[in-house]
């Protein structure tokens, strides 16, 4: 039959995203979810909540949120975004800065989602080596990402959970002559971020989510930080109610529970590293993570038997085929239980 689609959606394979099976007794520790459930303000806020008021639409702006970011970050409203997830802030970047003639860099390895969105576009991709094993920016990063209108770099990196130094990033946004996003979906498990470069730099969007750090994958929020003529710009291109009502109401409650926000990171950032210890002990290759999430080289480095053999015994980690990432697993930390029953389970499968 003929295709009525434009034939960059043809050519697409179309972003897959982490499974999410219904397995009885599963140890799922593939989509970098947080192990805790969100601050019980939440349920407070959502058992309050006055259905009625669902007949009406909710604040386009979300403005009562972006007040509170911008509180916390030093920053105005202007300088704000609100999207549903970061995902849909990325849609918006992408059609907002690539094109045929706008090509876009992003590093390899990296979150495959940008590839895809670059794709609807027709925009060009540059893809930037990251070092093996280290997984540090290359030195020639900015002669290799030149031609580029939009630089994408996460902080810490997904999958890899590695920190590019500060300094190195902030280079490199000072340099580039174009936008550059720094993805920190992660950066709330990091010792620091780069939310100050956003505040002074004209080209450089910060963005954040609910998924992580404050146990919401399943509400679909999170933000962004930019100068304001960015922002401004970004806001035309955004669904006109972007953000229902109950994940406004229920983002701003967790956003506003810091001691809760806190204490359960604290904890994620201490079984990180413990489990991390537990894999090198088990002579496994762990690049050191600053994000939920580590990933991994068993000994032998034959990821995809161990992927297999781990869901054999309904432990779900995730596992990337391309060549640079086919010799590692991607293995989000779980709780001391789930994290106990992967190390059980790899004991058995190397005894
Ligand atoms: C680097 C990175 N950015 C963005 C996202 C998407 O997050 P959200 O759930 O806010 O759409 C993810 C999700 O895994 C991610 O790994």
């Amino acid at each position: 039959m003929k295709s009525y689609f434009r034939p960059e959606i043809d050519a697409m394979a179309g972003y897959v995203p982490g499974e999410q099976p219904k397995m009885a007794d599963l140890v799922k520790l593939n989509t970098n979810e947080n192990p805790f459930p969100p601050s019980p303000e939440v349920e407070k806020v959502l058992r309050a909540f006055d259905c009625s008021r669902l007949r009406r639409y909710p604040d386009p702006m979300a403005d009562a949120l972006r007040d509170a970011f911008a509180s916390r970050w030093g920053v105005s409203r202007a300088n704000v975004i609100a999207g549903n997830g970061s995902d849909d802030l990325l849609t918006m970047i992408f059609r907002a800065f690539s094109s045929p003639d706008r090509p876009v860099a992003v590093l390899d390895p990296s979150y495959s989602l940008y590839q895809e969105l670059a794709a609807m576009q027709g925009a060009p991709v540059i893809r930037i080596g990251l070092e093996p094993r280290t997984f540090a920016l290359p030195a020639d990063l900015l002669e290799q990402a030149a031609p580029a209108n939009l630089l994408m770099i996460v902080r810490p990196n997904a999958p890899t959970g590695t920190l590019f130094p500060r300094e190195t990033v902030k280079g490199i946004c000072e340099n580039f002559d174009g936008i550059v996003v720094i993805d920190e979906a992660y950066a709330d498990f990091a010792p620091d971020n780069c939310v100050d470069f956003a505040r002074e730099l004209p080209n450089v969007i910060v963005i954040r989510t609910f998924s992580k750090s404050y146990s919401m994958a399943g509400i679909r929020l999170g933000y962004g930080i930019a100068a304001e003529e960015i922002i401004t710009g970004l806001m035309k291109l955004k669904d006109s109610y972007n953000l229902d009502m109950l994940t406004q109401t229920a983002g701003l409650a967790a956003f506003r529970d810091e001691k809760y926000f806190t204490a359960r990171r604290n904890e994620v950032v201490s079984m990180r590293e413990a489990l991390a210890g537990e894999l090198r002990k088990r002579n496994f290759f762990v690049a050191d993570s600053a994000s939920n999430f580590l990933f991994v080289s068993p000994p032998g480095g034959d990821a995809r038997r161990v992927f297999d053999e781990l869901r054999r015994r309904a432990v779900i980690v995730r596992y990337f085929s391309a060549p640079v990432t086919a010799a590692y697993l991607r293995i989000t930390v779980g709780t001391p239980a789930e994290n106990a029953r992967l190390l059980a389970a790899i004991d058995e499968i190397f005894s």
